[in-house]
């Protein structure tokens, strides 16, 4: 079955979907992006995914390209075209086409894109092998609270991670405390049982997952602490983990090359995948 692309108003064949060689998104990286879980055709935590979009946007005088109830109806419309029952949704917005100048262009039309395709998601047994983790510095601007396309510092960290056989690349900011991973946030388990993943503000980004894993935490009786933590840090603690829209929970087995724990995920790591996939589950039960 061959791929279909939102693009401006119109569905097209996915190779066949172009955008303007002057979209700013392309020249400036002057855009944002969404990547949304799907599970049996449901998108998980739509709302907070919208919210962030709009946040993302509205701090980069962005306007929103239409209107809520729309919006949703191509989010639909595409996992329906593309038959995506499990995958991802992926949904980008630029400030549009103008001739090649910083400022921002007066009555421009932001540009939509949305595209979709179907995953296998990670079963028991990967995330029982637990990921491994390489530490980089963070290259990226200081303001990563809005998730933006210009994703090059990411790209790089994690090609760093990938050359070294891991996973996913830590960030470490100039006083050597973790920020986020590449495309994930990070967390540590203390001697206590409590987590810890670092404060929201301009140095993370808020991650969906991040916000949702609190929240099931905090309900289940978890205690859960939004602070900075260092590299040392993480490497004496007992249990180490990291979340995202495509990795759910995932724990983290080793630091460069220095094993956490046991060197499998702990218990408390695996309590809250469970909590999380319990809860896409139930998010999707009434399908
Ligand atoms: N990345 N931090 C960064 C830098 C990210 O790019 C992401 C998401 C996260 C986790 O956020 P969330 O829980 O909302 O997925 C944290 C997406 C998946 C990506 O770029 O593909």
């Amino acid at each position: 079955m061959s791929r279909i692309a939102y693009v401006n108003g119109s569905y097209v064949a996915h190779s066949e979907a172009e955008i303007h060689v002057e979209d700013r998104g392309y020249q400036f990286a002057d855009g944002v992006y969404e990547v949304a879980a799907v599970c049996r055709g449901r998108i998980i935590d739509e709302d907070g995914h919208l919210v962030r979009l709009k946040r993302s946007l509205s701090e980069l005088q962005i306007t929103m390209p239409m209107a809520d109830g729309p919006f949703a109806l191509v989010c639909r419309e595409i996992l329906r075209q593309n038959r995506v029952q499990d995958g991802l949704l992926y949904i980008q917005v630029t400030r549009g086409v103008a001739r090649r100048d910083h400022p921002f262009p007066e009555d421009v039309k932001p540009a939509l894109v949305m595209t979709a395709r179907a995953v296998e998601w990670p079963t028991d047994a990967d995330a029982d092998m637990g990921a491994q983790v390489v530490s980089v510095d963070d290259i990226r601007w200081l303001r990563r609270d809005i998730k933006s396309v210009s994703l090059l510092p990411n790209v790089l960290a994690k090609q760093e991670a990938r050359d070294k056989g891991a996973y996913e690349a830590w960030l470490l900011d100039e006083e050597g405390f973790v920020t986020e991973g590449s495309s994930t946030n990070a967390w540590i388990v203390d001697q206590e049982g409590r987590i810890v993943t670092r404060e929201l503000g301009p140095r993370i980004l808020g991650g969906i997952t991040r916000a949702t894993v609190i929240e099931l935490a905090r309900f289940n009786g978890i205690e859960v602490l939004e602070r900075k933590f260092t590299l040392d840090e993480a490497l004496s603690t007992p249990e180490v983990f990291l979340t995202s829209t495509t990795s759910f929970v995932r724990g983290v087995v080793g630091i460069d090359g220095k094993a956490i724990g046991d060197g499998f995920p702990g218990p408390v790591t695996r309590r809250l995948r469970g909590l999380y996939l319990e809860y896409c589950r139930r998010a999707t039960s009434n399908v």
